[in-house]
């Protein structure tokens, strides 16, 4: 839903800075993931409000994990209009053609959970999330702004990213420690693949372990960035939500010419003072458990030029770096997750989009297809992105239809 509303300054900022990216020493794979992340930093007792200390809440098979889907709404324009990326049309259509790749590739059925602002309590937006199989929660925003310490968060978070303070409401992930893991997405994400190894890897960890892939397009080579919100996995725990919330509260931001969170370098970017900084500077810098950073180009691939615009040089934290894997070369089939920032969204209709943008709008079209054929029955044709689009452009776009939306969830 972020990403809807704010795509256009996404890529206004994309412009400007189109720098450098890509260390792969940066990058760790999966398989090393489960012993990486046991030899990271363990779980400090910091906070004496939890009860609970950091026991291991490991499951003993963990094939057989209890595994959460969330996404957030933070508003909703209610014009049924595809206008803009955030209309109405493209978060239901969305949602669904997500929740049907997640099921897709699942062993068994997940839970999906969508975190609703209370400004956006029974909107259409949350009528429909809930008509088409995500299990609605209202939620405040998790802190009170006046209560905000440091007078640069208290004065601007409202205004910072996509969603202000409100993306916090992403946070409430945490709180699911009746799951063992926690994804978090985009609603423009859509499953490629099974996460089974990532999803085991995260069961058998400590509470508050996490998982996310980083958005070096935002930033400056050599500069710290900050995690991409489409994906981001968790193991909940309460204490590190607690924790993420103290530091909003109480540390400064860019302040006393020391820059991003507490002068760690992390920040400012876009949405750095809510989710987007916030999970890179607690994992990165306060160190409260244990975490890995994903390649980017497997899971949440976006397709970024790894490079600075017409250059050489690589982006990312380390600079001077000339080689680094192009995730616009990353074949499909290995591709995990993929989030429809840069290619723009599927339900845009572009029919003469980059080959790389345009293979996963087939593969969005596709599942849409198939989610159609297990609601309506028929057979699938596999006509891809031209079946659903009348002509090029927003305007080409068919919606699904109130027949299936109506039957998604029965
Ligand atoms: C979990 O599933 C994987 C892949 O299906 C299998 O190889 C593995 O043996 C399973 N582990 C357990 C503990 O059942
Ligand atoms: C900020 O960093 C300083 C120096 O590393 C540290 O002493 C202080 O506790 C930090 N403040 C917060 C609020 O984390």
């Amino acid at each position: 839903m972020r990403t809807y509303v704010t795509l256009i300054i996404f890529l206004s900022i994309l412009l400007v800075i189109f720098t450098n990216y890509t260390s792969i020493t940066y990058y760790s794979s999966l398989p090393s993931l489960n012993p990486s992340l046991n030899s990271l930093q363990t779980v400090p007792q910091i906070n004496t409000e939890s009860k609970k200390s950091s026991t291991l809440l490991t499951v003993s098979n963990p094939n057989l994990s209890t595994v959460t889907y969330t996404i957030s709404l933070t508003s909703c324009s209610s014009s049924p209009t595809l206008k803009h990326d955030s209309s109405l049309i493209g978060l239901i259509d969305g949602s669904l053609i997500l929740r049907h790749s997640i099921l897709t590739h699942s062993p068994t059925p997940p839970n999906f959970i969508a975190f609703i602002h209370t400004t956006a309590k029974d909107t259409p937006c949350h009528l429909e999330l809930e008509r088409g199989g995500w299990e609605c929660k209202v939620v405040d925003t998790p802190l009170k702004v006046s209560d905000i310490k440091t007078d640069n968060i208290r004065r601007n978070i409202e205004k910072n990213g996509c969603c202000g303070d409100k993306e916090l409401i992403k946070l409430y992930a945490y709180t699911l420690t009746t799951s063992d893991v926690v994804i978090m997405l985009d609603l423009d994400v859509l499953l490629l693949r099974p996460l089974t190894s990532l999803i085991n890897s995260i069961s058998i960890s400590p509470e508050g372990t996490a998982s996310y892939t980083e958005d070096w397009g935002m930033v400056n080579p050599g500069k710290k960035p900050g995690a991409q919100g489409g994906f981001i996995v968790i193991k909940p725990s309460l204490r590190v939500f607690n924790e993420l919330i103290d530091i909003v509260l109480n540390t400064p931001f860019n302040e006393k010419n020391l820059p991003g969170w507490n002068g760690s370098g992390i920040g400012p970017f876009w949405g750095a003072m809510t989710v987007q900084g916030l999970i890179p500077y607690y994992y990165q810098e306060v160190k409260g458990a244990a975490v890995e950073v994903l390649n980017r180009c497997m899971y949440n691939n976006m397709r970024d030029n790894p490079k600075v615009k017409n250059g050489e040089e690589c982006r990312g934290p380390v600079k001077g770096v000339m080689e680094c894997e192009d995730c616009r070369e990353k074949k499909v089939e290995d591709i995990y997750s993929t989030h429809f920032t840069l290619c723009q969204k599927p339900w845009g209709c572009q029919l003469n989009g980059k080959p790389w943008c345009t293979v996963l709008h087939d593969e969005w079209f596709y599942t849409r297809e198939k989610m159609e054929v297990a609601v309506l029955g028929g057979d699938f044709t596999g006509k891809g992105m031209r079946g659903y689009c009348k002509k090029g452009g927003k305007e080409g776009y068919e919606r699904v239809s109130d027949d299936v939306r109506s039957m998604i969830n029965k």
